[in-house]
């Protein structure tokens, strides 16, 4: 009879180790052995291999982890596109940081990840095709009072309710962040922004559960430091990474944004699926979100990515605003009925607005947002679910991924 080996050996690829530990190179090469044929070489800048890998580790392990780390560029260059992994032996938060800079796509940590190989490189990949990855979702607007936060918040909310909990806010409007004054979270302490960063070697399943912030909802929340000083550390290398962790563990992360095209905004934008553009009808906003549309677009952010939300809509319009509206020519994806004392009363009672008045249009209106997000089809089981009482019935179209995944830690 055929073993698995043999019935692979037609698509059999080749996985090149870099680096001089010889013993973890053979036992690598045994758990790959299935997929791969592994091969070693010594580490040096610009390797250049007689055949294109289509897997590469490197060996950052030891004293000379970090002049391993340093020598990934070169490395990157001459392997063409083969998904790139880094080995370590400890979770040193400057080795991890260094490497997660370069684009790598991702940590082999030995001696623990050795018999999973296959299949974390396998996780790996399909979650850098999107697989696994939930959807990065930012809300911006040049203008600051316009709903933004409000919208995050209340959107983020009902993405949490509808996956069960696996939806995180994040707050990155430097320097003070007020998605806090929304959130009533328990009553722990939880991480900050700041926090989050300075753990990430050590997150795991287990810690991101108790960290964490939790809203009644089953929101998750991750906010900016109260001590300004702490802010340093919330950089845009920092936050793309702390977005991308999330987005391992959450099928939904959604960031409130600050007012600008800051390093740190343009590393939320540049990973989002959906940028939600916020407006209110007033000629300050028209002229923002057109400046920002046209900005996006500069940066090459595809039309798809760029959803115009109109918020505080009035039946009655302006009709200069109804004309400049028209003559934006950008599409209002949703829109937000004014409403200010419904949204002042739910803040005043500490609710979002789901619990505080489900029946309005303005929460009919935020669903509609949090819809847009939602993997296309799924809208009608969702409201078969909800009509029939079901909660959480979200998880199932993610596989496993309800809230936090139990037993998978950062690799
Ligand atoms: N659709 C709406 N109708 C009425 N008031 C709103 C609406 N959306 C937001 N607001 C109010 O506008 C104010 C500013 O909202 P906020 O979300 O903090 O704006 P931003 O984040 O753009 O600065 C808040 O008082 C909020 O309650
Ligand atoms: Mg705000």
């Amino acid at each position: 009879m055929q073993n698995a080996s043999d019935a692979l050996s037609g698509s059999r690829k080749n996985a090149l180790y870099i680096g001089s530990d010889g013993v973890t190179y053979s036992q690598m090469a045994r758990a790959l052995t299935l997929l791969y044929d592994l091969s070693r070489e010594e580490i040096r800048a610009a390797y250049r291999p007689s055949t294109a890998p289509d897997l590469v580790f490197i060996q950052a392990t030891g004293p000379d982890a970090f002049n391993a780390v340093e020598l990934i560029p070169g490395i990157r260059d001459s392997v063409g596109s083969a998904p790139v992994f880094v080995i370590i032996d400890s979770r040193d938060a400057d080795i991890l940081l260094a490497a997660s800079k370069q684009g790598i796509q991702g940590f082999v940590e030995i001696p623990d990840d050795i018999p999973n190989l296959l299949s974390i490189v396998n996780k790996e990949q399909q979650r850098s095709s999107g697989a696994f990855a939930g959807v990065l979702g930012t809300f911006f607007s040049l203008k600051g009072g316009v709903g933004t936060t409000t919208l995050a918040v209340n959107v983020a909310e009902q993405l949490a309710l509808y996956t069960g909990g696996s939806a995180i806010l994040v707050d990155v409007n430097m320097p003070l962040g007020d998605s806090s004054l929304y959130i009533e979270h328990d009553e722990r302490e939880n991480y900050s922004l700041n926090d989050f960063i300075l753990n990430i070697n050590r997150m795991n399943p287990d810690l991101m559960e108790s960290a964490i912030a939790r809203h009644k909802s089953g929101l998750r929340y991750l906010g900016l430091p109260n001590n300004l000083a702490d802010l340093e550390c919330v950089t845009d290398v920092n936050i793309k990474m702390v977005l991308t962790v999330l987005r391992r563990y959450y099928n939904y992360v959604i960031v409130d944004c600050a007012s600008d095209f800051s390093p740190v905004t343009l590393a939320c934008l540049d990973d989002s699926s959906f940028i939600m553009l916020v407006a209110e009808p007033s000629l300050s906003s028209i002229r923002a979100v057109r400046i920002a549309y046209d900005t996006c677009r500069q940066l090459g952010y595809s039309p798809e990515r760029l959803k115009f939300i109109l918020n505080r809509r009035t039946d009655q319009g302006d009709e200069i605003i109804n004309e400049l509206l028209g003559a934006l020519q950008i599409p209002v994806t949703a829109e937000v009925e004014n409403n200010y004392m419904t949204f002042l009363e739910a803040l005043q009672k500490g609710c979002l607005l789901n619990e505080f008045a489900p029946q309005s249009l303005a929460s009919r209106q935020i669903r509609d947002i949090a819809s847009l997000l939602l993997p296309e089809g799924s809208e009608q089981i969702m409201e078969q679910d909800i009509s029939s009482g079901k909660s959480g019935w979200f998880g199932g179209l993610f596989g496993s991924r309800s809230g936090v995944r139990q037993g998978e830690a950062l690799k």
